[in-house]
């Protein structure tokens, strides 16, 4: 099995790439392969430029999306809903054939100061309807008042939520499994 990662944040010491450090790091000593999608280099959106062919920074981060049974989505929420960045990589994945989030689990995970970006992910578990992706129900990971719970570099360092984290990777593995059956 392998498990695809992708940070909704840019920022070198987001926490959501924290989240994913944390998240491949359980998936090692679970002998599961982790592997992070880097969607920085993607141009903004644009018909023309989709007429004219799929970017190659697209086009190489949907390869390796294709190769992974599920996908971890780790996000900021921006203004109450879907990061910029990440809703841009998702518009481009859509205009591709033989679609990377196709029947695929997928754990959507978030932090902030705030309500652990609760009201951006039932945003983004619309979008990913339309990618036929199959949303993990529950445990659903908002990590709230996230402050105190990571270090300066973004690396969480809270036990009960790595923990945490541990039993939502545990429930998308099942998960995974049981679509695949
Ligand atoms: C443009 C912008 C909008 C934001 N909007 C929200 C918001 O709606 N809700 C929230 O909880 N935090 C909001 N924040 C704060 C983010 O939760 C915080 O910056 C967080 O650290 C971003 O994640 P990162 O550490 O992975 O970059 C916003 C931050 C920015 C830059």
């Amino acid at each position: 099995m392998k498990i695809a990662g992708i940070s909704g944040s840019l920022r070198k010491k987001s926490m959501h790439r924290g989240i994913l450090r944390t998240v491949a790091k359980h998936l090692s000593n679970k002998g599961i392969e982790f592997v992070a999608i880097e969607i920085a280099d993607f141009p903004l959106y644009d018909q023309d430029l989709n007429d004219q062919g799929i970017p190659e920074s697209v086009q190489k981060a949907h390869d390796l999306l294709v190769t992974a049974d599920a996908i971890v989505l780790a996000s900021p929420e921006y203004n109450y809903s879907i990061s910029g960045v990440l809703k841009n990589a998702l518009d481009w994945f859509s205009r591709i054939e033989d679609q990377g989030f196709n029947g695929k689990a997928v754990s959507i995970m978030g932090a902030s100061p705030g309500l652990g970006t609760s009201r951006s992910q039932y945003d983004l578990r619309k979008v990913l309807v339309f990618l036929n992706a199959f949303v993990l129900n529950k445990p659903e990971v908002m990590i709230g008042q996230a402050k105190g719970k990571f270090d300066e570099d973004g690396n969480l360092t809270d036990e009960r939520t790595i923990e945490f984290l541990d039993k939502a990777l545990t429930s998308l593995i099942n998960l995974s499994k049981q679509l695949k059956a």
